[in-house]
């Protein structure tokens, strides 16, 4: 016959072993980056897609800063912890757009961070300054606050 304790202890390994294993990366939430920039991204469906929103705190621009839109896809919605994912921001007060794409990792602390690449493609009346049209650049994001439930 096995002991109370070992099959208390068997129990509790096997309640907290998916909680220990599941370092899942989840995009949905706020986020805010190297630059002081946030954004809000909703819920991820279940083809990857999700919509959100990005305050940017600074601007290739003199316009005032606007609240704007972002459309993206995540890939493998379950399958894997640390996903990639890309998404497009369509500025709202200039007639730019930025796409970024990037993964989604749970960093050594169990933090976590998402590694981003981006490119800004902003208008130019002529296309002789095509060449000068496009800015590209990383940002590090992290959680803002705790996960909206
Ligand atoms: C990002 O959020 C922080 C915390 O709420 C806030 O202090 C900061 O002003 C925000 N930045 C932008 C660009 O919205
Ligand atoms: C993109 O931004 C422009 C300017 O704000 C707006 O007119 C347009 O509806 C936006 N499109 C999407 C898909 O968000």
């Amino acid at each position: 016959m096995v002991p109370t304790t070992s099959l208390l202890l068997l129990l509790s390994l096997a309640l907290l072993a998916p909680g220990l294993s599941a370092e899942k990366c989840v995009l949905t939430g706020r986020w805010t980056n190297d630059l002081g920039s946030n954004m809000t991204i909703g819920a991820v469906n279940t083809k990857g897609e999700f919509t959100g929103t990005y305050h940017t705190a600074v601007t290739a621009t003199t316009n005032e800063i606007k609240l704007s839109p972002l459309k993206g896809n995540q890939h493998s919605t379950n399958q894997k912890s640390q996903p990639t994912f890309g998404f497009t921001v369509n500025w709202s007060f200039s007639d730019a757009n930025t796409v970024f794409t990037g993964q989604c990792f749970v960093d050594k602390d169990g933090k976590e961070v998402l590694k981003t690449m981006w490119l800004l493609r902003s208008h130019v009346d002529s296309i002789n300054d095509d060449w000068k049209a496009t800015r590209v650049g990383t940002n590090v994001f992290t959680r803002l606050h705790k996960r909206w439930e």
